[in-house]
């Protein structure tokens, strides 16, 4: 499916995101996430996931200005998060994040999760943003097929991407064929679930069979479906470990047993079933 580390999906609106990310969850802010962030941009990343909940912005956008690439290449993710929830709150939330980042623009941003009663104002703010130019595109996370259509039912324009928790052991598959059908763009998020499968009998068959580590199985399986995945590490040699998933692929018959690990397992909350 992808075969370089510069391959990307097209989002509904033209913009081309980076199949590969780096994720920067539980990163911590400062010199810890500036140098991962260094460290995946010389292994060829020209993607990273951040967050405002994650309080790491500020390291990202330094990173990226010690790096000595234009801002152009690189594409940043950031979201708001559910207490900045709601149309005035989202305008000044994005200027924050956008400060934090220390750039003009930010490529993609995301509705966190999906808080009931204040995404639609959000939306309506994120609409604001993409028509000034301060955001490339937009989309959400964490939101399921019934959010998507409430969603959908009053915004001028449609989500370009959803970022959700996908990874063999909750392969979901309604949600996904859904995002498809609805030109919404599908991002996995804890791709290697967090360590979990790292034993998987399945997984490592597999990983010995190909010659590659567990972790490298997975992101390709996520990539072999055409998914945006964003794996999590801190550590340089796990980093570019991760970025070494574009000269194999793993064959339609290992993808279909790699699909059926799935068991609805979550590693994180239940979008219909949070409280924060
Ligand atoms: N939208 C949302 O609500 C949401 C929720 C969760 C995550 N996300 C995004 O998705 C990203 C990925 O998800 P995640 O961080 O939850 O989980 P993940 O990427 O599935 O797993 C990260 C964990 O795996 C370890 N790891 C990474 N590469 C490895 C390797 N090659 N071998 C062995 N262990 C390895 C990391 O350890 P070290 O760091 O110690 O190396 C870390 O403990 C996040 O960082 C974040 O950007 C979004």
């Amino acid at each position: 499916m992808y075969f370089s580390i510069n391959d990307a999906v097209e989002l509904a609106n033209g913009i081309r995101m980076p199949v590969l990310g780096l994720g920067t969850y539980k990163t911590p802010g400062g010199p810890v996430v500036e140098k991962a962030v260094r460290t995946a941009l010389e292994a060829g990343y020209r993607s990273i996931d951040t967050a405002a909940l994650y309080d790491n912005e500020k390291g990202v956008g330094r990173a990226l200005r010690q790096s000595r690439l234009g801002r152009g290449e690189v594409f940043i993710t950031t979201k708001i998060w559910n207490s900045d929830q709601g149309y005035h709150k989202t305008i000044r939330a994005f200027e924050k994040s956008r400060m934090n980042l220390d750039t003009d623009y930010v490529d993609l941003y995301l509705i966190h999760w999906p808080v009931m009663g204040e995404y639609h104002g959000t939306w309506r703010a994120m609409e604001e943003l993409l028509e000034k130019g301060q955001v490339r595109s937009i989309g959400v996370s964490n939101f399921m097929i019934h959010h998507l259509e409430d969603l959908m039912r009053e915004a001028s324009v449609a989500p370009m991407l959803n970022q959700f928790e996908l990874h063999p052991c909750l392969y979901q598959t309604e949600l996904v064929s859904f995002c498809r059908d609805n030109g919404i763009a599908v991002e996995g998020w804890a791709p290697l679930m967090r360590g979990r499968l790292n034993d998987d009998p399945l997984i490592m068959e597999l990983a010995e069979k190909y010659g590659r580590t567990t972790s490298q199985v997975l992101i390709r399986w996520a990539l072999e479906h055409g998914f945006v995945t964003i794996p999590k590490s801190v550590t340089p040699a796990r980093i570019i470990e991760n970025s070494l998933v574009f000269d194999f692929s793993i064959s339609k018959e290992d993808v279909v047993r790699i699909d059926s690990l799935d068991r609805r397992e979550r590693t994180g909350p239940d979008p219909d079933n949070f409280n924060f």
